[in-house]
């Protein structure tokens, strides 16, 4: 067992490879068939920070769903190194420990400080006892410069601070894949930039796999290693750009040429797919 006052090695580092293969989503709420997602393929490597760009509306929440094992898949495999998460004869995939969301909308209970919030999911899975856990969290809480907050009530800690916990709370279990939906959407500029250097503080230490979907194309650059930028609805790949600007990365590349002709580079793309989509909606309205 680890010493008290040191969050131990990931178990799971190396691991997370995400290999999405052929995956079609139809939705078929009362017979109406909505083709979301059509012959999509993807593969994540272990550790990748993968950013998900694309027109709103185009499926990117539906593939991070069907990953996590909320919503089936209709065609196509979705595997994790080298498992099947779901496929012909399991559309759904279970949900597990190893792959951990955080969406727009903070899911912090309100009734519980930050730590033991952070230390709530492996208390009640049986990972460890209740002084374990809440040492851990404490620990982690520390690591993402929360060290004076942990018995803070989320209601009495700054929006960014609450985010940042939950990040945390999402790392303890030492997940092997982080989906994350649009987590900093709703942030003013230098509150998302302080989210960004804190996540990837999180991220050299953990070396976790990163599911992170985006409208933000600064954020993209900024955080991932590759920005996969999607088609507009029915979801697939349209673009790759490789993001090859060396970690660890802080804001000073925010200016460089470099990081703004990978923005640009991006933007076309998505640029193309959302006047597709805004198309295809007038199309529709005609
Ligand atoms: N449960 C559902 N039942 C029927 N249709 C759905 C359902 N969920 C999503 N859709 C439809 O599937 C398509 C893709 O939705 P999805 O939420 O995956 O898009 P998105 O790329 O995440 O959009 P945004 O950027 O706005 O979050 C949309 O046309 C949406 O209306
Ligand atoms: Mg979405």
């Amino acid at each position: 067992m680890a010493a008290v006052g040191t969050v131990p090695a990931r178990e799971n580092a190396g691991k997370g490879a995400i290999s999405i293969r052929n995956v079609t989503k139809i939705y078929d709420p009362e017979g109406v068939n909505v083709l979301a997602v059509d012959d999509c393929s993807l593969e994540i490597a272990a550790g990748e920070v993968c950013m998900i760009v694309g027109p709103s509306g185009c499926g990117k929440t539906t593939l991070l769903s069907a990953i996590a094992g909320f919503h089936s898949i209709t065609f196509g495999e979705i595997y994790l190194d080298g498992e099947l998460l779901c496929g012909p004869g399991k559309p759904l995939a279970d949900q597990g420990a190893d792959r951990v969301v955080v969406f727009q909308n903070g899911a912090l209970f309100p009734w519980m400080s930050l730590a033991d919030n952070v230390a709530y999911g492996p208390t009640v899975q049986g990972r460890l006892n209740k002084t374990q856990a809440r040492e851990k969290a404490l620990d982690m809480l520390a690591e993402a410069g929360l060290a004076d907050v942990g018995d803070k009530f989320p209601g009495e800690v700054s929006s960014g601070m609450a985010r940042r916990a939950e990040i945390v709370r999402a790392l303890i279990n030492d997940p092997k894949v982080l989906l994350l939906d649009e987590p900093y959407r709703a942030m003013d500029a230098l509150t998302k930039s302080i989210m960004h250097e804190a996540l990837l503080e999180m991220y050299d230490r953990t070396k976790v796999t990163i599911f992170f979907i985006t409208h933000d194309l600064e954020e993209s650059i900024f955080l991932g290693d590759r920005v996969v930028v999607m088609t507009t609805r029915p979801c697939r790949t349209k673009k790759i750009v490789e993001v090859n600007i060396p970690r660890p990365r802080d804001y000073h590349i925010l200016s460089s040429e470099e990081f703004r002709l990978l923005v640009d580079e991006a933007n076309e793309a998505v640029h193309e797919e959302a006047i597709k989509a805004f198309e295809a909606g007038e199309r529709e309205l005609a």
